[in-house]
């Protein structure tokens, strides 16, 4: 573990008093624990997952969320699943394959862990598919930080442009591509992480990211345990502040991204990019690796876009001056309601794709090195 993510973990820790990754494994009790991320930003709860069916439970509720994390948690399912029941292999891969639709991560990560079990005895089977997860975890880890590594020249590099006229670089961000969309560090946040690290001057624009308002819960309570001063603002504001000046780069993450650079993330990532470059901003997507489908060149029939119920709309959620956690609907009780969860950002509106290998273009020609 290098000194930088040390130093990271301590921050982390100032909130939860001991070192804090969204997933791992117990050694002592044998359990797998995440941080239940529907009880965030109001409450920090660690819960641990026992059987395949609270794997899969955790993926689906988005108690677990962010591609590369719902792809360790898959992992973790079928450590769960086999160690319960070794002839359940299949129909947890299965089980799992089926929580959540758009993330590749999802499937890269159970086809990875498919292929290690293979052939392997039921006896061995349990300890075999922790060892999947753990690794899963570690690669993870490592990986994210590379993202971050990979992108910091990107913001150092715009900040000698700016400093002489600016205090700080002004960074949008969308959704939560944090550290608790993965294991640790984060894709578009870890390169935040890096670059405030080495002091650049950063604020970050956070788009609160309905209806499940990962971005107002998740990603201000993440950036401020790490003292990056940052703002909340509604998901129709980043047009304006591109437009007068408040807005220096996008950085977003990605649910799936294809060989031709189309990037596939949480609902309104599009809207932010039409804008980006109708105002001459660079508009970034970081990613590992994990997460280009290199099977499809063209997003925007091949990939299933998740629909969600019609309650993370109608209604919302949030504590009391009382400090009870309440439910309430916000609309009419019998308004027709549709909830896309992703959306495609063409790759011509995409200035690069930050990866653990290195920042490529987002065309067939770039991505495709990666194959190499
Ligand atoms: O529906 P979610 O919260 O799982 O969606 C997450 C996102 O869209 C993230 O931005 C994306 O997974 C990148 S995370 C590193």
């Amino acid at each position: 573990m290098s000194e930088l993510s040390d130093s990271l973990r301590i921050q982390t820790m100032k909130i939860a008093d001991e070192r804090l990754q969204s997933i791992w494994f117990e050694a002592d009790s044998e359990e797998v624990c995440i941080i239940d991320q529907t009880s965030l930003p109001h409450e920090l709860k660690i819960i641990s997952l026992d059987s395949l069916e609270d794997a899969c439970q955790a993926i689906a509720s988005m108690q677990v969320r962010g591609a590369p994390l719902i792809g360790v948690t898959a992992a973790y399912g079928v450590y769960l699943a086999v160690r319960n029941d070794s002839g359940s292999l299949d129909r947890a891969i299965e089980a799992l394959r089926n929580t959540r639709p758009t993330a590749i991560n999802l499937q890269w990560a159970l086809q990875r862990v498919s292929e290690a079990l293979a052939g392997i005895e039921a006896e061995a089977l349990a300890g075999k598919a922790l060892e999947m997860a753990q690794l899963l975890e570690k690669e993870d880890i490592a990986v994210c930080e590379a993202i971050g590594d990979s992108g910091l020249p990107i913001l150092q590099a715009l900040w000698e442009s700016k400093r002489d006229s600016q205090e700080r670089l002004n960074i949008l961000t969308h959704c939560n591509a944090g550290a608790l969309a993965t294991v640790d560090w984060g894709t578009a946040l870890s390169v935040v992480y890096k670059a405030h690290a080495v002091g650049v001057p950063l604020h970050v624009w956070v788009d609160e990211t309905r209806p499940r308002n990962q971005g107002a819960a998740l990603t201000t309570w993440e950036l401020t345990a790490h003292h990056i001063p940052n703002t909340l603002i509604v998901d129709n504001a980043g047009g304006h502040l591109m437009q007068t000046g408040k807005v220096d780069i996008c950085i977003v993450g990605s649910d799936r991204t294809t060989l031709g650079g189309d990037v596939c993330n949480k609902i309104g990532t599009y809207l932010k990019a039409l804008a980006a470059h109708h105002n001459g901003i660079p508009f970034y997507a970081a990613l590992p690796v994990s997460t280009i489908d290199f099977s499809i060149v063209s997003a925007r029939e091949s990939i299933p876009i998740e629909e969600r119920g019609a309650e993370e709309v109608s209604h919302i959620e949030g504590i009391t001056v009382g400090g009870q956690i309440e439910t309430v609907r916000v609309t009419p009780e019998d308004v027709a309601i549709s909830n896309f969860g992703f959306d495609i950002t063409p790759a011509e509106l995409v200035s690069g794709i930050i990866t653990e290998r290195g920042i490529f273009e987002a065309n067939e020609a770039s991505l495709g090195k990666l194959l190499e």
